[in-house]
């Protein structure tokens, strides 16, 4: 609420691959100089479809733990943790349960999709009904307000802003709100206090977002607020309730446009992925016996590069020269398909040389991976420790 905080989390599935990395991966790497970021690893969610065959999760845990160190993620600016080791956003998730209504879960889009689509499973359970409240918790028990994630997620962040608002609408009633709000407004000082009832009959009366966002920035630069009375103001802000839990938004990561060997979209379930951290062998005779156009048999066959995903590669990999160089060579046969891909294969090498070489170095010494989650796993703790103790004081199941 106070400061921007961005949060997100990836279920352990094994070893990342470049579709990862171009799509989300370099985001958070960009996003971790810009603001304090949270990055977790969502354990509890693989065991929602993966609760028959739990035995590869905390391996799967650490394999990608290493895999967004080697990426980039740095542990001293990014907190890296692992969702069940805070086990506060359980108990936030059963709170919120109680409160949540069933047709709004039954209605989150992935629930029938994931359903049809993984028939061989029986889905019908407590846990995956709940996926997007146990994610809503992830969000709100951070107040985080900038959740990076793609397209299909848009709806659990959607639901998480439901579920804030009906949770502050619930519990943020307290006994005479508005002589309480009208109080902690003397504590801005008379100039800003000013200024933010101004904004806020800007915002009530003419619905003016731009006045809502001027009086947030007015309230985050308060220092001399105490967290009640700001929680108090931001609430008087937009209504009459004070705002305990923060309406997350969603920050859409572009699709990545990462094209697999076989020119379909990266995807291990496809079999044909370049992992992070794979040997250079491996990468060089994969990207070398990677299909090309088609039409293209012979190499004095001339052929076209849109109809090629070693182009689609070139365009994510190459600079304008080396483009000029495939689209010119390629239509009029003046090239062969392997001197084609050698570009790609150096480039793809290069940009993983750093990755290996830092992810060595984890591998050598898995304790460093696991210290790196120690300290994250403590900082999380304490901040979810934070909005838990606010919640249960609002929910007013607070016994201390
Ligand atoms: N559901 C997300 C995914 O499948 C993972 C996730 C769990 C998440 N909790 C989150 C992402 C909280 C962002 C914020 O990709
Ligand atoms: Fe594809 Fe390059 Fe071969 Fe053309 S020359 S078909 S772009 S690999």
């Amino acid at each position: 609420m106070y400061v921007e905080k961005v949060l997100s989390g990836m279920r352990p599935t094994g070893r990342l691959h470049l579709g990862h990395y171009h799509g989300v991966l370099a985001n958070w790497i960009k996003l971790q100089h810009e603001f304090p970021c949270l990055f977790f690893v969502a354990d509890w969610h693989a065991l929602t479809t993966a609760y028959d065959e739990p035995g590869t999760i905390t391996e799967s845990a650490y394999d990608m733990v290493i895999d967004w160190l080697a990426a980039g993620v740095d542990p001293t600016q990014a907190t890296i943790f692992i969702q069940s080791k805070v086990p506060e956003h359980a108990e936030l998730h059963l709170l919120l349960s109680m409160m949540t209504p069933l047709g709004w879960l039954e209605r989150v889009p992935t629930y029938k999709d994931q359903q049809e689509k993984l028939t061989h499973k029986d889905l019908t359970t407590y846990g995956f009904l709940g996926y997007p409240l146990l994610q809503a918790a992830d969000i709100l028990i951070y107040r985080a307000n900038r959740v990076p994630v793609g397209e299909d997620q848009v709806p659990h962040i959607e639901f998480t802003r439901e579920i804030a608002r009906r949770f502050n609408h619930l519990y943020g009633r307290e006994p005479d709100f508005e002589g309480k709000a009208r109080e902690a407004m003397k504590q801005l000082g008379n100039k800003r206090a000013k200024l933010y009832e101004e904004l806020r009959t800007r915002y009530q009366e003419q619905g003016e977002e731009e006045a809502l966002a001027e009086a947030h920035v007015l309230l985050n630069e308060a220092q001399s607020l105490s967290f009640g009375d700001r929680e108090r103001l931001f609430g008087w802000l937009e209504g009459t309730r004070k705002m305990i839990l923060v309406e997350p938004d969603a920050l859409l990561t572009e699709a990545s446009r990462m094209p697999g060997l076989d020119g379909q979209k990266m995807s291990k379930s496809y079999g044909n992925t370049i992992a992070l951290r794979e040997d250079a062998e491996s990468i060089t005779k994969k990207i070398r016996t990677m299909q090309t156009d088609p039409q293209r048999v012979r190499r004095t066959d001339p052929g076209d590069p849109d109809k090629c995903p070693v182009w689609q590669l070139h365009q994510i990999y190459s600079d304008n020269a080396v483009k000029q160089w495939v689209q010119n060579g390629c239509r009029s046969a003046g090239i062969g398909c392997i001197e084609c891909k050698q570009p790609v294969i150096d480039a793809v090498l290069k940009e993983q040389e750093p990755m290996r070489e830092r992810a060595r170095m984890y591998e050598e010494d898995p304790q460093l991976v696991k210290n790196i989650i120690a300290d994250g796993c403590e900082k999380a703790r304490k901040l979810a420790q934070e909005t838990m103790r606010d919640v249960r004081e609002a929910i007013g199941i607070d016994y201390s």
